[in-house]
């Protein structure tokens, strides 16, 4: 039997829900592979800041730091908005990527033929999408300095972020895009804005530089204003994108609405260091609709299925719980935000259960 410690931390809003379902299936996938998940649960975020007043705390952060991976529900909501920045539940996950050193977030959109008309887009525009954002996540303008907001003397205020990248702190994220777009479609596209920002300049040219140890993938480079319309205009074109910390933000939110819904898509941060990874959907705590049992749980239980390939090596595994979903939307089953007329409207923890039996459960 083999055993790993997965530090688990639901957070706010919808985020007990999906984890709850996510690790139920997380137990039944084990199970079929004589592997046991030992599963610690903790507060963090607004949980975390009702319970001890802070939103990650040592005790906490040092679970996450021993344990061999990380599954994150999602933080923040409404209740805790008004706290200084330095204390916000978002605080949690930022502490958590830093400490942990994941610099690299990946984001795979991918559509599913069932889905295609749950979809905002015209079915003809995003049939067939598969792309992966490649988000760097411990740099760049959510973490540069200076920042802050500082009052003036004439009693106005002045706010700052900087974007700041070094040549190393770019190398290692462009490798990883080149990395995993080897093991795809091969063909990398870097978003910058170049023609403005003189970081992302740096940025440019410094993956120019990667890019020639990597002759066997396709290199482009694109403005992220312009890969916004791109994405929406025609998504296909795309295979990996590696970008800025806030430019990978933006367009993951994006990229996942191709796929109709921001509750499909599962996220995975790693660093350079195999035993560290956080697993984590991109979608937030949807306060609006936490508690009533209607949230989507298939990022949640996408992102455990990453973790069974990228931190435990079973790829298989992850490939069970993909194909069990796969095959839980074409019975028609559908949370809310993916609802369509005819189908099967379901709740978390149903949606869970249907793909628990899939699995033979
Ligand atoms: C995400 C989220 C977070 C981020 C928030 C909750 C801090 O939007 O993971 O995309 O901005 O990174
Ligand atoms: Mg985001």
């Amino acid at each position: 039997m083999k055993r790993f410690n997965v530090a688990v931390l639901p957070g706010d809003g919808i985020g007990p829900e999906i984890v709850g379902e996510a690790l139920k299936v997380m137990k039944a996938v084990g199970k079929k592979f004589s592997t046991e998940f030992v599963a610690a649960e903790a507060l963090v975020g607004g949980a975390s800041i009702d319970a001890y007043g802070k939103p990650l705390t040592d005790e906490v952060l040092k679970l996450a730091l021993g344990s061999d991976a990380v599954l994150l529900g999602a933080v923040g909501g409404p209740k805790w908005e008004g706290l200084d920045y330095s204390i916000r539940p978002e605080r949690a996950l930022l502490a958590l990527r830093k400490e942990l050193g994941l610099f690299a977030n990946l984001r795979p959109a991918k559509i599913y033929d069932e889905l295609i008309d749950a979809s905002t887009l015209k079915p003809e525009v995003i049939e067939g999408v598969d792309l992966l954002v490649v988000r760097e996540l411990t740099g760049g303008l959510y973490f540069g300095t200076p920042k802050g907001v500082e009052k003036l003397p004439d009693g106005t205020e002045r706010g700052v972020n900087t974007m700041v990248y070094t040549t190393p702190e770019i190398e290692r994220i462009a490798r990883v895009g080149f990395e995993v777009a080897r093991k795809r479609g091969k063909k990398l596209c870097s978003v910058d804005k170049a023609n403005v920002l003189e970081t992302t300049e740096l940025w440019r040219k410094v993956v120019i530089n990667v890019g020639k140890e990597y002759p066997d993938v396709e290199l482009s480079h694109m403005y992220v204003d312009n890969c916004s319309m791109q994405l929406i205009r025609n998504p296909r074109q795309f295979d990996v994108i590696v970008t800025e910390n806030t430019f990978g933000d933006i367009l993951s939110d994006e990229a996942s609405m191709l796929t109709g819904s921001i509750g499909m898509l599962p996220s995975a941060s790693i660093g350079s260091d195999k035993n560290r990874a956080m697993y984590e959907p991109i979608h937030g705590s949807a306060p609006d609709i936490a508690g009533k049992g209607i949230a989507n749980p298939i990022a949640t239980i996408l992102s455990a299925a990453m973790m069974l390939k990228y931190s435990f090596d079973m790829n298989e595994a992850s490939d069970l719980i993909e194909g069990a979903v796969e095959r839980v939307l074409a019975r028609g089953f559908r949370t809310a935000d993916i609802m369509q007329p005819g189908k099967t409207r379901v709740s978390c923890v149903e949606m869970g259960a249907a793909v628990l039996k899939e699995l033979g459960n």
